[in-house]
């Protein structure tokens, strides 16, 4: 099948979209109102777009709570969504009014940031403390205005549990990463394989 997005329909019972960018990192933002309530929700349209100096990305459909703070506090945190905390992460995905601590609703404890002042998930073994570059509106070609706005942080603290660290390097198994796949799918990544790059003789 094909199909042009700008001007046919796919035909199928539900839409193919997300699930053919697969599978997406999932970016457990946390963030701070203006007024100091801690905020949290997931991001699938999430990613790192640079290695040295570190950056993320993440693009919100709508002006959701997420970018509302982080526009207003020039700060946000990437937790890592993991496998034993799914639950927890499917909680924070509601849409919670404003001023409502989601951190709470979904039982969550926090811990403290160096760099930032928005708290982060204590139990997640990763969290990047990040700071606003900028957010780019996304407009279409024939010049209609997308829902969707990129918001861009560079990273200026990382953190990494100890107990996920062996021989130097992070044990992925230890981690297990929950990630998006299409529809209302999920993955959890505890299947490792190594392969090195190919040399070329010349
Ligand atoms: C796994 C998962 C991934 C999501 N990814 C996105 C996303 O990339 N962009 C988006 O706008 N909403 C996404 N959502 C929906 C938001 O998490 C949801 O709208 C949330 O209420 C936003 O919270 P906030 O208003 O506190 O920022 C996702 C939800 C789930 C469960």
């Amino acid at each position: 099948m094909f199909y042009d997005p700008r001007s046919e329909e796919h035909g199928l019972a539900h839409s193919p979209w997300t699930a053919l960018v697969v599978p997406r990192p999932i970016g457990w933002i946390s963030s701070l109102s203006a007024d100091g309530t801690a905020n949290l929700a997931p991001y699938s349209f999430f990613n790192a777009v640079s290695g040295v100096p570190p950056f993320v990305m993440f693009s919100s459909a709508g002006r959701k709570d997420s970018q509302s703070n982080i526009e207003e506090t020039g700060e946000f945190v990437v937790n890592m969504a993991v496998a034993d905390l799914k639950d927890a992460l499917n909680i924070s995905s509601a849409p919670f009014a404003p001023g409502i601590d989601e951190f709470e609703r979904a039982g969550l404890e926090k811990a403290a940031c160096r760099n930032v002042r928005v708290p982060r998930v204590a139990a997640s073994p990763v969290a990047l403390e990040c700071v606003l570059n900028r957010v780019v509106p996304l407009t279409a070609r024939d010049g209609t205005k997308v829902r969707s706005e990129v918001i861009f942080g560079e990273v200026v603290g990382i953190h990494i549990a100890d107990e996920v660290i062996v021989d130097g390097m992070l044990d992925i198994t230890r981690i297990r990463p929950l990630s998006r796949l299409g529809y209302m799918d999920y993955a959890i990544t505890d299947d490792v394989f190594s392969m090195a790059r190919p040399v070329l003789e010349e």
